[in-house]
């Protein structure tokens, strides 16, 4: 599995030819400001929230490709308004095929609120599994027991965990989530964006290191072979 990194929460992971994206915020992130989101390809759009620092470039990117948007519910329905028109709607507790394998949908302690102020239904965070193998996008949360739930029914080659603090878990928090979910691999993401996650790096490099777990922070553009 290959992972390209576009900044903030925004991702890609290659898994068995499919090209799955996650939480597109791009135009408005200045830390982007050299990744195209015209350019992107995907052909599945993962949405963990409503909130616009996950999904701001979904409908463009989602219309362009053809790319089918899988997310809460609510999300869903605000999405499809904007006139995508391939959309799958979930929620926490489902699970489902797809020709890259199965997505589960899981808690995230978060709130969701979609651009228009509207209800963005319950945050969500995301177990994708196949042939190619596992791994946990946690979406923006805090660290919930509940994570322990998985090292019990997956077993994941990598996590991609939020690290920035404020808004969702701090480093230390997510080395906690990633000993819960058993999985010593991690990709960090949700720092530096904007001023109240700011993080110095190398700090949460030695809090993962101290618990035998490496953090992996790929730069905006970088793509990592993992697994
Ligand atoms: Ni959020
Ligand atoms: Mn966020």
């Amino acid at each position: 599995m290959e992972l390209t990194y576009y900044g903030h929460a925004c991702f890609a992971v290659k898994i068995d030819g499919k090209t799955l994206l996650f939480d597109p915020f791009i135009s408005g992130n200045p830390l982007a400001a050299s990744i195209n989101p015209d350019q992107i390809e995907a052909d599945y759009i993962l949405l963990s929230h409503g909130h616009v620092d996950h999904l701001l470039d979904c409908p463009s990117i989602a219309k362009r490709t053809g790319a089918m948007v899988i997310g809460a519910y609510e999300v869903i329905n605000w999405i499809a308004a904007q006139g995508v028109e391939k959309t799958h709607p979930m929620n926490i507790g489902g699970r489902r095929s797809f020709d890259f394998g199965s997505v589960k949908c899981v808690n995230a302690l978060h709130s969701s609120q979609l651009p228009d102020g509207s209800y963005g239904g319950n945050p969500m965070g995301f177990v994708i599994s196949g042939d190619a193998g596992s791994l946990y996008y946690a979406g923006d949360t805090g660290l919930t027991l509940d994570m322990k739930l998985i090292a019990e029914q997956y077993h994941l080659d990598f996590s991609v965990l939020p690290i920035g603090g404020n808004f969702t878990m701090d480093a230390e928090d997510a080395a906690k989530a990633a000993q819960m979910v058993n999985c010593n691999k991690v990709v960090g993401i949700h720092y530096d964006t904007f001023e109240p996650i700011r993080i110095n790096k190398e700090e949460a490099k030695a809090v993962f290191d101290k618990n035998g777990i490496t953090l992996l922070l790929p730069s905006v553009g970088e793509t990592i072979t993992l697994k």
